[in-house]
């Protein structure tokens, strides 16, 4: 008898354009893994606004965003492949999840502070509880496992804490999930400040490589890189962070061991170091841009990925949560 495969849920927002700190970070291990696990891949539309969207964009960069996630090797016929608020027990179950989370948590996390000190002008209360509609998109799943970079893991924690919480309040109802974090590259860094994540929302756009860059404009940014006075190309991500940092990506994307790739740049000069990090990059995303592009043109074929999606996200997701409503004491007929 085939034996269960363990649940796996990963999520990305459809929001500015996603950057190889997201792939490097998520999709390139969704991929790794989506044969050992059941997996469930969401586009995180919910979480998207809480940063105010323009609504045609948001439309039109979630189906980009499903079309990316196949053509980086997500394959819908293994997972399940779903925008979040296709499923309406999200919401519900992050309500539920509010009345067992405390304000103080929520104030405490490094995100919120960040974005709202970015967003001083829209401090909604959506910012604030969007650890608690995480939590409900991972508990609904009785997930086991979840890929994610190093800046979610506050997020993780408190999904842990509070299905342990409302397990303990009444009796086992969530799998209490773990992080799983790439060994190299569970934080890129920016290439111009390696000190800070490399981000979608970026002030300067050129310490960021978009999935979506062209060849011409990768390598550029890539030339631009800030390195250090020294010239070894080592992995030191203390003493030689933007070098590290560099090796990060070029090892993500080449499949090469760190040590082989210190041992084919020893002896080599950063700006040939950079050149070889650019093209590599360029060389990968080339058929990715081409296969999304494709995927984008035929939107019968992912509307009807994202219908299944949606059935068979809601239908396992409403079983957790009528077995919360029953526990909480909600009326049943
Ligand atoms: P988001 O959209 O900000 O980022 C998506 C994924 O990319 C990772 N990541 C990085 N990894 C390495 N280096 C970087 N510079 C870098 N930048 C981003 C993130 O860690 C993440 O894995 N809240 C989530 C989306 C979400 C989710 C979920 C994730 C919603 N529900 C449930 C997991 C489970 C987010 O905003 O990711």
């Amino acid at each position: 008898m085939e034996e269960q495969k363990k649940t796996l849920y990963s999520a990305v927002q459809p929001t500015n354009g996603l950057t190889i700190g997201n792939y490097i970070g998520a999709i390139k291990n969704w991929v790794q893994l989506q044969s050992e696990y059941d997996c469930f891949y969401a586009i995180a539309d919910m979480h998207a606004i809480t940063v105010r969207q323009v609504p045609a964009q948001l439309r039109q960069k979630t189906l980009s965003l499903l079309a990316l996630y196949i053509a980086c090797g997500v394959d819908p016929e293994k997972c399940t492949l779903y925008v979040q608020s296709h499923n309406p027990c999200h919401a519900q179950l992050a309500w539920v999840l509010n009345t067992f989370t405390y304000v103080g948590e929520m104030e405490r996390m490094t995100q919120f502070k960040d974005k709202s000190a970015k967003h001083a002008d829209n401090i909604n209360m959506g910012l604030m509880d969007y650890p608690v509609l995480m939590a409900a998109d991972i508990l609904l799943y009785q997930t086991d496992v979840v890929p994610v970079g190093i800046d979610q893991r506050q997020h993780l924690e408190i999904t842990r804490d509070i299905a342990i919480r409302f397990n303990n309040a009444y009796s086992p109802t969530f799998t209490v999930p773990e992080g799983i974090y790439p060994k190299v590259g569970a934080k890129i860094g920016d290439l111009l400040d390696p000190s800070k994540k490399m981000s979608k929302s970026a002030e300067n756009a050129n310490g960021s490589i978009f999935m979506d860059d062209d060849r011409d404009t990768i390598i550029r940014k890539f030339k631009r890189a800030v390195t250090d006075s020294n010239t070894e190309v080592k992995y030191d991500p203390e003493n030689k962070a933007g070098v590290s940092n560099l090796l990060s990506i070029y090892t993500a994307f080449t499949g090469k061991s760190i040590e082989e790739a210190e041992r084919e740049f020893a002896g080599c000069g950063y700006g040939d170091f950079k050149l070889a990090v650019g093209e590599a990059v360029a060389d990968k995303l080339a058929p990715v841009q081409a296969e999304q592009a494709r995927l984008l043109a035929d939107k019968a074929y992912l509307d009807g990925v994202l219908k299944r999606g949606a059935e068979r996200a809601y239908y396992v997701a409403n079983k957790t949560l009528n077995k919360v409503h029953k526990k909480i004491g909600f009326y049943q007929i």
